[in-house]
């Protein structure tokens, strides 16, 4: 029989459920995701996170518990939020061996000495005025001194290494950020430990909940003095261009969805350095309002929002719905 329209027929690819799990390009685990943990000092009861539905600040003593659970649903991952009894200017807490970061990363490496532990290398936590470093003051202009951050950076880092931190997550996006901690572990006898650097973190409002669950707001001012303006894609590249020659071993996007051509350009320009995606605290609370007022499906809109992210171009993704995608996976 003559074919009287022989045009391309790509829906024959899709007709049946197997033929669609042989040819599907992109697929979900759970060794994908980094779970966050926020932990606070001296909190009697773990304490929900209002505009997180879900997530919760975590006292030391919780941690067993949870670190099981994390365990028992295959999470490989953690990355680490310290938030103090005491903040002060300089953010001291983060830099002592007995402050809040150091004792959870020790309190988790004795739990589960198997679980990577990724600690989050900022200021705006422990800071009083909640800025990602030490704040200047220039003619009557607070600035953040990026270089003076640098060695406070240095101490922080060293201080989680020594704690058994598995791996340095530089936040702040202080220029020269990746070198100063390089030089510095390496200088310690942690030359082993990787850099994840957040290579290109963007000054954004999907950051809002976070806020709550950090407790890490500026006081006066905002961000955009350091982080990257929303408008612009190539400089991204400029960003991780200068974090991999600086010895970044991971780079970062944050936050992925909003960011998906910034994910894919760097996945592109530079596809043999591992690609991490922060699916930030906004993006999460986004999807459970809609679902609790029933306007989308949670899992559904979930995965598939997760699946975008590694689709374009992210080898792991940080996610507080790591735990929830642990047990759809499972129930597939
Ligand atoms: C800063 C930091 C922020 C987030 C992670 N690390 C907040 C900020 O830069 O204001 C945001 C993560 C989220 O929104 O889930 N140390």
């Amino acid at each position: 029989m003559k074919n009287q329209f022989p045009h391309l027929r790509l829906r024959r690819l899709r007709d049946s459920a197997n033929l669609r799990d042989l040819i599907r390009e992109t697929e979900l685990s759970i060794n994908d995701f980094i779970l966050p943990l926020f932990i606070k000092a001296d909190l009697k009861e773990k304490i929900a996170v209002s505009s997180m539905p879900g997530v919760f600040q975590l006292g030391l003593h919780d941690l067993p518990d949870e670190i099981s659970k994390i365990e028992q649903a295959g999470i490989k991952a953690v990355l680490l939020f310290g938030i103090p009894e005491k903040k002060d200017a300089q953010g001291s807490d983060s830099m002592h061996e007995h402050g809040i970061i150091a004792q959870a990363i020790k309190t988790i490496k004795k739990i589960a000495p198997n679980l990577l532990v990724i600690a989050d290398t900022c200021f705006c936590e422990y800071t009083d005025h909640g800025h990602c470093g030490l704040i200047a003051e220039h003619n009557g202009k607070h600035y953040l001194d990026n270089d003076a951050t640098l060695e406070l950076l240095q101490a922080q880092a060293l201080t989680q290494a020594r704690a058994g931190a598995d791996m340095i997550a530089p936040s702040g996006m202080i220029d020269g950020m990746v070198q100063a901690i390089r030089n510095c572990l390496d200088q310690n006898e942690f030359n082993h430990l990787p850099i994840m650097s957040y290579a290109a973190k963007y000054a954004s409002s999907f950051y809002g909940p976070f806020r709550e669950a950090a407790e890490g707001s500026p006081s006066f001012g905002d961000r955009k003095a350091y982080q990257m303006d929303p408008g612009n894609r190539f400089e991204a590249l400029r960003e991780v261009e200068q974090d991999v020659k600086e010895g970044a071993d991971i780079l970062m996007v944050k936050p992925a969805g909003a960011y998906l051509d910034v994910i894919a350009d760097i996945k592109q320009q530079y596809p043999h350095i591992p690609l991490a995606a922060y699916q930030v605290s906004g993006e999460y609370a986004m999807i459970k309002a809609a679902a609790e007022k029933g306007w989308i499906n949670e899992q559904a809109v979930a995965l598939e929002s997760l699946l975008a992210i590694k689709r374009a171009g992210a080898n792991m993704i940080i996610s507080y719905f790591s735990l929830d995608v642990a047990r759809w996976l499972k129930a597939r």
